[in-house]
């Protein structure tokens, strides 16, 4: 048996970026086969159906089949993984809630295309921007699919704010861990380094050496920067992240089919957790057990921490209301 994934916005940049990692097995490991769906709009299908032609030619041992469609119907069937990457990216100046209405009309319809096509085992990551949102907005729509199978990718927030710490601390990236994002994947987000560890010691010790005021430090240069970095790429590149995207999506699928060893971040549908609330996707410290996320409970938060994890759950809340407004929820 083959693992079916679908990927829209397939003909795109990230698309691209993503589609022979996944044949390569970078997703599912060496053993797994996979069959691909590439869904695109008609615009996009000359594209999507090239690189199902160097897919052929990569004669990737894992890759049992590969189909190109515009039909989300034939796109999402049998699906066990679904990739929702298509979407109208930001450009510079805008904020990734700009594009609420342009992308709401597509995460309806794909939501619904999942519940009724889609394998009963389906998970689904939301990459397409306003991602936590789209989630909700698809997860809304799929009729008979649990909530929680509808996820949003922080897990490249988690892998800047990470490769920032490294950085600062002349360290190598592999040794840090437990770097929490909540909230938003927009520039209210939270990077969370109070329990962060590197080789097993807390990072908050090792920067105060480097940095001194630890928490001025982390308002002043970490926190803005691991929150606009999305921007940041934007402005030096001329369009938004792509390779650094497309890695974070294969690690959060990875991760949630074959299981955590320690903490991540994913955005996950909320159930009251450290009182975000009630069905709001949120990206929360998870692990990954026996194929579902779980949000990592009983964490301590100083007044700080929550203050600004409150105030990204609202961005997400007034999202949310904003697309109630468009009479998309
Ligand atoms: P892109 O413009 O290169 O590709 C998007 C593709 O989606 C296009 O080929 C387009 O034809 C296709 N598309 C549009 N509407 C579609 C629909 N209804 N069904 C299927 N396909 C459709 O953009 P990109 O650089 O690949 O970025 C894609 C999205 O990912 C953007 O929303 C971007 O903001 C977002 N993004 C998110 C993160 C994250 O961390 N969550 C990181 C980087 C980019
Ligand atoms: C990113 O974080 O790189 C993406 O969400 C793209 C963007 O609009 O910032």
């Amino acid at each position: 048996m083959a693992t079916t994934i679908t990927i829209t916005g397939a003909g795109g940049q990230i698309g691209y970026a993503l589609l022979f990692r996944i044949a390569a097995g970078d997703m599912l490991g060496p053993d797994e086969k996979v069959r691909l769906r590439l869904l695109e709009i008609p615009q996009g299908m000359g594209a999507a159906e090239g690189a199902a032609l160097e897919l052929q030619d990569g004669a990737f041992e894992l890759l049992e089949h590969v189909e190109v469609t515009d039909d989300p119907a034939v796109a999402f069937d049998g699906a066990n993984a679904a990739l929702l990457v298509g979407a109208r990216p930001r450009g510079p100046g805008m904020e990734r809630a700009d594009l609420l209405a342009a992308n709401a009309g597509i995460f309806g319809p794909q939501g619904t295309a999942i519940g009724a096509n889609a394998a009963d085992d389906v998970r689904v990551v939301v990459v397409g921007n306003p991602a936590n949102t789209n989630a909700l907005i698809a997860a809304s729509a799929a009729d008979g699919v649990p909530a929680e199978r509808f996820t949003a990718l922080t897990r490249l927030d988690e892998n800047r704010a990470r490769a920032q710490l490294a950085q600062t601390l002349g360290a190598p990236v592999g040794g840090i861990r437990r770097v929490p994002i909540w909230g938003n994947h927009s520039a209210t987000q939270f990077p969370d380094i109070s329990h962060a560890t590197i080789d097993g010691r807390p990072v908050v010790d090792a920067l105060s050496t480097q940095v001194g005021d630890v928490r001025a430090w982390q308002e002043q240069t970490f926190i803005p920067r691991v929150a606009k970095r999305g921007a940041e790429i934007i402005q030096v590149r001329g369009s938004s992240s792509v390779a650094s995207a497309a890695n974070a999506t294969i690690e959060h699928m990875r991760d949630w089919m074959l299981g955590t060893d320690d903490w991540t971040s994913a955005g996950v549908v909320s159930h009251g957790e450290y009182g975000v609330p009630e069905g709001l996707v949120c990206s929360f410290p998870v692990r990954s057990i026996d194929g579902a996320w779980q949000i990592v409970e009983g964490l301590e938060l100083d007044e700080w921490a929550r203050t600004r994890i409150d105030a990204s759950v609202a961005e997400l809340a007034d999202e949310r209301d904003a697309v109630r407004a468009l009479g998309v929820l």
